[in-house]
């Protein structure tokens, strides 16, 4: 008797609010099918089932499950994940070193609030060779080199003080009176290069470029590890921005920004991108 009581207490707090949330267990179920689909090649593993309606993106053009790189049969070496329970969306990162071609893939899912029986939007970005700065070998290893284990609770931060702290990442490229609160540590991976060398005042507060507006964010949050991963265009390329923050700061940053493929080899693309972003070299 006593049991049960405890049971039926532990499924409600467990339990998300009618319309609101969705449980840790429902969110990592979507990330292991997501990884599951991606090692088999087979998008028809991800579960929930897709809504009638959903919305795919890959590398920000428009595209299907069926024909996404979820369809190609790619082991990663490497992968992580973060839930965000108030949106009911994951975020997956797979590193891809040891295959034919290597690639670095980013996926956000998001169900619908409440509402974990089907999936209703599926964003991937994914880098590979000639991509900036792409080098999977340095991916591979600094990724798994960092610490993104979960924050005692009360050290946690709210999810505004972490999309904050992205966001202030984010708006810097196009405001320098923005503050960023960077972190001490603080490592940027971006593509496969690595601004920090393990030391204590690493910084990621290094060549930042100017006249670069980040637009169209759209975030998947996880305070109890205090990451959040931003999609978006980066001028007009695809882009991922990961970030892990540790006390309102900026401790790791992962970038992919994606160089190549239909949209990178569009002559407007081109044009723009060559006037706005310098540091980005053409590697078409
Ligand atoms: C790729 O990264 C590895 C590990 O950091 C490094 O040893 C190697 O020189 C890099 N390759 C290139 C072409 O930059
Ligand atoms: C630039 O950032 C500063 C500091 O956050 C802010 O006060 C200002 O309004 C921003 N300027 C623009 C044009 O957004």
């Amino acid at each position: 008797m006593l049991a049960s009581l405890l049971l039926l207490a532990t499924a409600v707090v467990a339990a998300p609010s009618a319309d609101t949330g969705c449980t840790r267990d429902q969110l990592q179920a979507v990330a292991d099918s997501i990884v599951a689909a991606q090692t088999a090649g087979n998008p028809a593993l991800v579960k929930p089932a897709a809504a009638a309606d959903v919305a795919v993106t890959e590398n920000r053009q428009s595209s299907s499950l069926a024909s996404s790189i979820l369809s190609r049969a790619l082991k990663p070496d490497h992968v992580r994940s973060s839930l965000d329970t108030t949106q009911c969306a994951t975020y997956t990162e797979m590193i891809v070193a040891s295959g034919a071609k290597p690639y670095e893939i980013g996926v956000q899912v998001f169900l619908a609030p409440g509402d974990a029986s089907a999936i209703h939007r599926v964003d991937t970005i994914y880098t590979s060779t000639g991509d900036w700065l792409f080098n999977i070998t340095g991916t591979l290893y600094w990724a798994s080199k960092e610490s993104w284990t979960t924050i005692p609770e009360a050290q946690r931060d709210t999810r505004a003080v972490i999309q904050a702290a992205a966001d202030a990442y984010c708006d810097i490229f196009s405001n320098k009176s923005t503050v960023v609160p960077w972190g001490t540590p603080c490592a940027r991976l971006e593509g496969g290069s690595y601004t920090g060398k393990g030391a204590a005042d690493d910084s990621c507060n290094v060549g930042i470029p100017s006249g670069v507006t980040l637009t169209k964010r759209r975030y998947v949050i996880d305070e109890t590890i205090g990451a959040v991963d931003v999609m978006m265009a980066f001028a007009d390329l695809p882009d991922s921005h990961d970030f892990r923050v540790e006390k309102g700061k900026l401790r790791y940053v992962h970038t992919m920004t994606v160089m190549t493929g239909a949209k990178g080899k569009s002559g407007g693309a081109k044009g723009r991108r060559r006037g706005v972003t310098s540091e980005i070299k053409e590697s078409l």
